[in-house]
């Protein structure tokens, strides 16, 4: 270890790390200590990707691999506006820029229409990785709360309107919602055009969860509005769809050829997006419509079991989610954080813990999500029935020990 003092940015220095993997070195600790950690922290499904990801790349006959178009391969282009034309999203091949995963996608996007100290009105509890992006770029995350009494609904046309000011830019809505699977409905995407339209906004759609919704209402696109179409920005990406997360490809997608032509200036910063799985993911949008509805269906069996496990765990308040596949859960603790790692450190239920995944950081407001968790439950049924009985135990034990009966 180097004596010297190094003085690194203050933009970066002032990032947080990310929730979800903040407790990975107690989860580390805990392995080297024999115990089986059970993952309720992190999105990273184990559907299996489709086979024609890979048999697509294994079948590229070049000697080179080298540099491709900064917007994509026509290949993955073409890809994504096939599907998003399935879903009557009216997408040309020009609208669109390929990208390392929505992460990418969305840090374009916010550069691009934000100066430093400009602002994004996003709605909390909001998936964490926002903060960095949109601090990386200068810009300010503005939350509008929402509250699990209400499962996470948009609150009403002034409490959103009171947070505009004239640094606001745009409005990032995640739709299905990570961390609390609420699925937007009409009013509330008619209600997000009106202020966008009212206030000249952009609408960065963050749809990354498009198909897993389990509730009646389906998915309803910001692009049958189209008095908004100038204004809206969609983020996509292979990861959840496809179970791809370590693939790495998104798109960002607009009908506002004067963003996309700014956006494009930030793909060429970087070259291309990788070509490999570029080829294996415009394969992969051929893959048969039954591996989706599979994959939407185990996910709806695991919400619902899950739901159940959590409800019957004394003293733990939850809604039913709609989407994605993640909820929200109260816990009876003061601290989810303290219980977070104390579960990880000090419980095991035949040497089985599991790892949580506390929402403090899920909020912009101060002592918002003390006592609750993101729940994840993309894993199996039978590990997910155990990590309930651990986390019911885990929580009877921890109560005892810290005075809270
Ligand atoms: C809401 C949301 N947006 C974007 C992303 C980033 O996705 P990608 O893997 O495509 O970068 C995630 C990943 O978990 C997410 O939950």
């Amino acid at each position: 270890m180097s004596t010297k003092h190094y003085e690194f940015s203050k933009r970066v220095k002032g990032i947080n790390a990310s929730p979800i993997r903040k407790f990975a070195s107690h989860s580390e600790k805990a392995k080297k200590e024999g115990k089986t950690v059970i993952p309720l922290n992190i999105g990273q499904p184990d559907v299996v990707t489709p086979k024609e990801y890979l048999s697509a790349i294994a079948a590229i006959d070049s000697s080179v691999i080298a540099y491709t178009s900064s917007n994509g391969i026509n290949e993955a282009i073409d890809a994504f506006r096939d599907y998003f034309k399935t879903l009557g999203m009216p997408f040309e091949s020009e609208d669109i820029l390929i990208t390392t995963g929505g992460s990418e996608a969305l840090t374009f996007a916010i550069s691009t229409l934000c100066d430093d100290g400009d602002e994004i009105l996003v709605f909390e509890p909001y998936y964490a990785n926002y903060n960095t992006l949109a601090k990386i770029s200068g810009a300010k995350i503005v939350a509008v709360t929402t509250v699990p009494e209400n499962n996470f609904a948009l609150p009403s046309y002034e409490v959103i309107k009171e947070k505009i000011t004239d640094r606001t830019k745009a409005i990032l809505v995640t739709n299905p919602n990570n961390p609390t699977g609420s699925v937007l409905d009409r009013s509330e995407i008619e209600l997000i055009v009106k202020l966008a339209l009212e206030n000249d906004l952009f609408i960065i759609a963050d749809e990354v969860y498009r198909e897993f919704i389990y509730a009646d209402k389906g998915y309803i696109s910001f692009t049958e509005y189209p008095e908004c179409l100038e204004n809206l920005v969609v983020v996509d990406s292979v990861s959840k769809r496809f179970s791809g997360c370590g693939i790495r490809i998104g798109c960002v997608a607009s009908k506002n050829d004067e963003f996309i032509a700014e956006v494009l200036k930030l793909c060429q910063s970087r070259l291309c997006a990788p070509y490999v799985e570029q080829i294996g993911t415009a394969a992969m949008f051929k893959v048969d419509h039954s591996y989706i509805d599979e994959a939407i269906k185990s996910y709806r069996d695991r919400r619902d079991l899950c739901i159940k496990l959590m409800q019957n765990i004394e003293g733990t308040v939850c809604q039913i989610p709609d989407g994605a596949f993640y909820f929200i859960l109260g816990l009876p603790v003061e601290d989810a954080e303290d219980f977070t790692g104390w579960m990880l450190g000090e419980f095991d239920v035949d040497g089985e813990t599991i790892m949580l995944c506390p929402a403090k950081d899920f909020y912009a407001t101060p002592g918002k999500g003390l006592n609750e968790v993101r729940i994840s439950y993309c894993i199996a049924e039978d590990r997910l029935i155990k990590a309930a009985n651990i986390l019911e135990k885990g929580l009877k034990e921890y109560r005892k020990v810290k005075g809270l009966e």
